[in-house]
């Protein structure tokens, strides 16, 4: 037997007829397949635990995780082999917090108030592999490292040491704003995950069959900024521009840190590549860069993106020489060098 625990928006539209006609379906199914356990309701929260034989369960919950009375669904906790049921003399009770007068329920409120912080903050902070391991009952601390074929990118933003040192706070949060919103709605829309913000940059990843995505991504990124340098009327805005460096292939994930501070991560050649690669696109000239690594998994994945051969080059820190290509296109040629954007932005 296993217990789930999950928590959830009640959809705006649930009435209270609503929550109560689903405790009452609820009731009857859960007979018949042998479930037991509670659902709570507090300030536009349910917070649910289900009990019994695993197959029934998961049935169960698949309907539940289609249901439209509620949204943000998030697994808390699922016990594996559990010895007994908690809650065996309810198929399903359905208990309304907020109007609920008995004494022992203000610190249940407290703690459940507090569960959802919690909860909202995590969400935003943990890597989606925890939280994806989180989902599926397994303890992310304990996990080894594995071997994943990924395409990485890296991007970040041109000359912003010389912006740090003009730029005051709002604007700061503004440019970092716009430059994120833009950044992660291509990777996210195109099937990447972004992996770690690094101040003005980020590391994302795609599955390696995905290398047009990320390369359609990338050129998205690209176009938007260009507009948004055409169209703002904010100085540092119009002087934002970013380098993308693409690779791929075999990299290695997991848990690095020590007791104190942990962090789930990617690591190897190919993330050293492709943050070399974003670092040469200065010099290159070329806002998107990749190697011949990336060339390969491109050519299993079509795409009508053109692309240009730069030449070979050995870039900082690496023995090897790589083959650099750009896609042809003229949106991802700089249209101001490096030292221009520097000498630009403290002019300003
Ligand atoms: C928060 C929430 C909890 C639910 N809990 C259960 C449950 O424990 N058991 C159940 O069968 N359906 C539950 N449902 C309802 C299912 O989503 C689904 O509507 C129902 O199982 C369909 O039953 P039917 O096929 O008999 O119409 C829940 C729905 C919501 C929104």
């Amino acid at each position: 037997m296993i217990r789930l625990t999950y928590i959830s928006s009640i959809g705006k539209q649930a009435t209270a007829k609503d929550i109560r006609a689903i405790g009452a379906v609820s009731e009857e199914n859960n007979e018949r397949d042998g479930l037991t356990g509670v659902l709570l309701c507090f300030r536009g929260v349910f917070y649910q635990i289900i009990e019994g034989e695993e197959a029934s369960l998961y049935r169960c919950f698949d309907r539940i995780k289609a249901d439209p009375r509620h949204r943000d669904l998030f697994v808390l906790n699922v016990e594996k082999d559990i010895p007994e049921r908690m809650y065996t003399q309810w198929k399903m009770k359905t208990v309304f917090l907020d109007s609920e007068e008995y004494p022992l329920v203000m610190p249940i409120r407290n703690l459940l108030d507090s569960l959802t912080q919690t909860h909202r903050v995590l969400k935003q902070y943990a890597p989606y592999e925890v939280l994806d391991g989180l989902q599926n009952g397994e303890d992310p601390l304990a996990w080894e490292f594995k071997r994943e074929e990924l395409i990485v990118l890296f991007s970040d933003i041109i000359s912003f040491t010389a912006i740090t040192e003009k730029i005051n706070l709002a604007e700061m949060q503004e440019l970092l704003g716009a430059y994120f919103g833009i950044a992660s709605e291509a990777i996210v829309k195109s099937g990447g995950r972004i992996a770690k913000l690094t101040g003005d940059g980020f590391m994302a990843y795609y599955p390696a069959s995905q290398a047009a995505s990320a390369l359609q991504a990338s050129l998205e990124i690209i176009r938007k900024l260009k507009k948004q340098r055409e169209t703002t009327v904010s100085p540092f805005l119009k002087l934002a521009y970013c380098g993308i460096g693409l690779s791929a292939g075999s990299v290695v994930m997991g848990n690095i840190g020590a007791d104190t501070r942990q962090d789930y991560t990617i690591l190897g050649d190919v993330v050293n590549s492709a943050s070399r690669l974003e670092s040469y696109t200065r010099e290159a000239g070329h806002s998107i860069l990749f190697d011949d690594r990336f060339r390969n998994y491109l050519e299993k994945s079509p795409t009508i993106i053109p692309i240009l051969q730069l030449g070979e080059q050995t870039l900082k820190g690496k023995s090897k020489t790589l083959t650099v290509y750009t896609v042809d296109n003229a949106d991802v040629r700089f249209d101001r060098t490096p030292e221009e954007i520097t000498r630009e932005i403290r002019e300003i």
